[in-house]
């Protein structure tokens, strides 16, 4: 709904909100920051006459203990709860309604890291505007998003949810999805506060396996883990949510360097931060806290300000704790001061309710669904292309073969983190394929493989339809050589593969690599056919593809594309539009390179890399950055606007890049530098500027790029602070992180 809100003075907001504050009692200010899931489905499951999870809720507002609820997405009951949130606290203050609104709310665009692979800024702005859109229509006011984790090892399952494994793009990701979310400043019309999370090293969970403890170096937090974070704070972020795990032997939400030193002093946060679910009683579980009261003292103290809870909040036990002193006065009103300061920039005492037909309206957006399908051909990578085998041409093809169960899963084709998705118009992969070749040719399907099923059952199975069906009467043998006919009897097999949205995300992870189930042997037996084939990969990960990566010629990730996926790859086949997005990690040749990142350091023997391992290359599949297009590249020489600089200076950097193919197509025009001696060893290369530029078949374009401390700069273990070293640079400008670092440069 459109609310035009005035802009108040942060003035006036501080001065409402200190008259506000003087009036709560103890209990009503750790209400205040006391976020409570409202599970709707649990309103069934009462046991033994005990109150169930809703109905609790529903006491604790009317007895005004609720500042903030979450998981709620029908306007009608969210301005029922607010009604009763409103009516239920003396002094009338709204909730304020957080939900995961990860990559769209009706609208469903692209996974994040796919969004992260367009490495185009002003998309990915643009879809969560959409995305802020929606949900603030129908009555939320905050999304927990962005993930800003570094993830470099693929086997943890939310490496979906983030921008991969750089810093430097996922600042660059992270700033333009604060802006998405929440416009200029907090209290935008039509926009969310933006919730980054999760503070910090989540990423970085030992073996992948989610939720297990991090540890990580002062200098990889620095110059790693914390710059997304830097940037979504510096782009005006309202909200943080701290993380669950331990860090260094400490739990990232009771660890007060981490979220007071830190975020505080040292990244200049501002806003509220929110723990994430249950993690305060996890204080206790993970034995750092002594019990429930111990964790809510600590979790408080450590710079949490507000607990995220399903029932029995341990800020409860909040008010015994200033009580007896474990808990300052101050350190509680702090806390209140940013919750409410949110309430109020947000205008939330003026428009605590949302017009329900209206919301309606704003979810139906048309202008919505064509953002999707923008952001979904933009995302998608373009991994090999041997041939020219793509684009397709319906002038020179009578039949398509559709083949692999993911080609035609609504379901799968939007990926997970959803909840308020339209299946029924979502277009899969063979419905825009078939959609876009229309009469010109035929299009037939087969599944060839059954789909394949978690080990373990998931968190969101609970969610009607989040698990593929096993369908009846499927004879695995006979459907694959079913497949491998319709191929043989096409002109071209369009082979679709990958995980299902399920194996993926949160509590997703993995130890293989491997495409679940028959998949491989499938595009085995569908390749031995002769036809030409285009491999379709679904994933939120890399996966094994070295087999496909040697015999398929042409393999295009799409990652879950979201409502309009199938139009947008339907585009992409045909040549209606030339992919153009790049890997925001590395792609490990198999599970046991992992982790593998483009920018470790040279260490001993560089050009050993034989003998990194005996039995494997230590090389990856496809090195970060890496994608194709149906254009084809060439770059000019960087030219620099000084050979040597001052400590402190900038300089800038330009070069031509030349589309020589005969197709218009974009590039994303990457910088990598190295940093040859100074205090600490620096990376074999860092991106340190990228540009996705539009070219004309035949044409040239000129891109800048400025060099100065920002970029020069990181954090050393020597000095345990910020340097910059006078020392001597090599610069490569091109278009993945292989490219020659030819040109030198030097800072004095
Ligand atoms: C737990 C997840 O870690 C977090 O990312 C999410 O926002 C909350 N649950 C709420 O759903």
């Amino acid at each position: 709904m459109t609310q035009q809100i005035e802009m108040t003075s942060d003035e006036d907001v501080r001065a409402r909100v200190e008259e506000l504050l003087a009036q709560l009692t103890p209990a009503e200010k750790a209400g205040q920051l006391t976020q409570y899931f409202y599970m709707d489905f649990m309103r069934d499951q009462a046991k033994d006459g005990a109150p169930t999870q809703p109905e609790l809720v529903e006491a604790a507002m009317a007895r005004g203990g609720v500042g903030s609820l979450l998981f709620l997405t029908d306007p009608a009951e969210i301005n029922r709860l607010q009604k009763a949130t409103i009516e239920g606290n003396r002094h009338g203050i709204p909730a304020l309604v957080g939900f995961d609104v990860i990559h769209g709310f009706r609208t469903i665009l692209p996974v994040p890291i796919a969004l992260a692979a367009s490495w185009d800024p002003a998309l990915i702005e643009q879809g969560q505007a959409v995305a802020a859109r929606e949900a603030r229509a129908v009555g939320i006011h905050w999304a927990f998003a962005p993930m800003v984790d570094i993830a470099r090892d693929p086997r943890w399952g939310r490496i979906i949810e983030g921008a991969g494994e750089d810093p430097y793009l996922g600042g660059h990701v992270a700033a333009a999805q604060v802006r998405g979310f929440q416009g200029a400043r907090l209290g935008t019309p039509d926009r969310v506060i933006a919730g980054p999370k999760h503070f910090a090293g989540y990423g970085a969970a030992l073996g992948g396996r989610d939720y297990d403890e991090s540890n990580i170096s002062d200098a990889e937090l620095w110059n790693i883990y914390f710059p997304p974070f830097k940037a979504a704070i510096d782009a005006g972020a309202g909200n943080i949510m701290s993380a669950y795990m331990d860090l260094n032997g400490v739990p990232a939400a009771g660890n007060q360097w981490l979220l007071n030193d830190v975020l505080r002093d040292g990244l200049g946060f501002d806003g509220f931060v929110v723990s994430d679910a249950q993690a305060v009683h996890d204080l206790a579980t993970h034995h750092f806290a002594a019990d429930l009261s111990d964790a809510a003292a600590r979790a408080l103290n450590a710079g949490n300000d507000m607990e995220m809870t399903f029932v029995d909040p341990a800020f409860d036990h909040l008010v015994a704790a200033v009580e007896d002193g474990r808990v300052t006065t101050e350190r509680l009103d702090t806390a209140v001061r940013r919750v409410l300061e949110a309430k109020v920039r947000l205008g939330l005492f003026e428009n605590p309710y949302v017009d329900e037909a209206e919301a309606q309206q704003v979810l139906a957006d048309p202008a919505h669904r064509e953002v999707a399908k923008i952001a979904a051909q933009r995302s998608a990578v373009l991994l090999r292309n041997d041939g020219d085998v793509l684009p397709l041409s319906t002038d020179r093809l009578d039949s398509v073969a559709v083949i692999g169960p993911l080609a035609d899963s609504p379901r799968d084709t939007l990926g997970p983190w959803i909840f308020n998705h339209d299946l029924s118009e979502t277009v899969t992969l063979l419905d825009g394929i078939r959609a876009r070749v229309g009469e010109l040719a035929e299009v037939r399907f087969a599944p060839g493989v059954r789909p394949s099923f978690r080990t373990f059952a998931s968190m969101f199975d609970m969610w009607p339809g989040n698990t593929p069906e096993d369908p009846e009467d499927f004879d695995d043998d006979a459907e694959l050589a079913k497949a491998a006919e319709l191929a043989a009897s096409s002109d071209v097999a369009v082979l679709v593969a990958g995980e299902w949205q399920n194996m993926i995300g949160e509590s997703a992870s993995r130890s293989s690599l491997e495409l679940p189930g028959r998949q491989l042997e499938l595009i085995q037996a569908v390749v031995a056919t002769g036809t030409p084939t285009v491999l379709l990969v679904m994933n939120g990960r890399p996966l094994d593809l070295r087999w496909p990566a040697e015999n398929v010629p042409a393999i295009l990730d799409v990652w879950y594309p979201g409502s309009q996926g199938g139009h947008a790859v339907a585009a992409l086949l045909f040549g209606d539009d030339s992919p153009a997005g790049k890997l925001p990690f590395t792609w490990p040749r198999t599970v046991g390179q992992v982790p593998m990142i483009y920018n470790s350091t040279r260490s001993h023997q560089p050009d050993r890399q034989d003998r990194r391992y005996w039995d494997e290359e230590s090389t990856p599949l496809f090195p970060f950055g890496y994608g194709l297009s149906y254009g084809s590249f060439s770059y000019g020489a960087p030219t620099l606007s000084a050979d040597h600089i001052a400590v402190g200076d900038t300089l800038t950097v330009s070069v031509t890049v030349t589309n020589d193919g005969s197709q218009p197509a974009e590039e994303v025009v990457q910088l990598y530098l190295h940093q040859r001696y100074g205090t600490s060893s620096r990376p074999v290369r860092e991106l340190k500027g990228f540009r996705r530029v539009a070219i004309d078949a035949g044409s040239s374009a000129t891109v800048e790029f400025t060099l100065g401390p920002d970029e020069l700069r990181y954090w050393s273990a020597v000095t345990r602070d910020w340097v910059q070293d006078a020392t001597t640079y090599d610069l490569g400008v091109g278009g993945d992180s292989t490219v020659e670092l030819g040109t030198t440069f030097t800072v004095r």
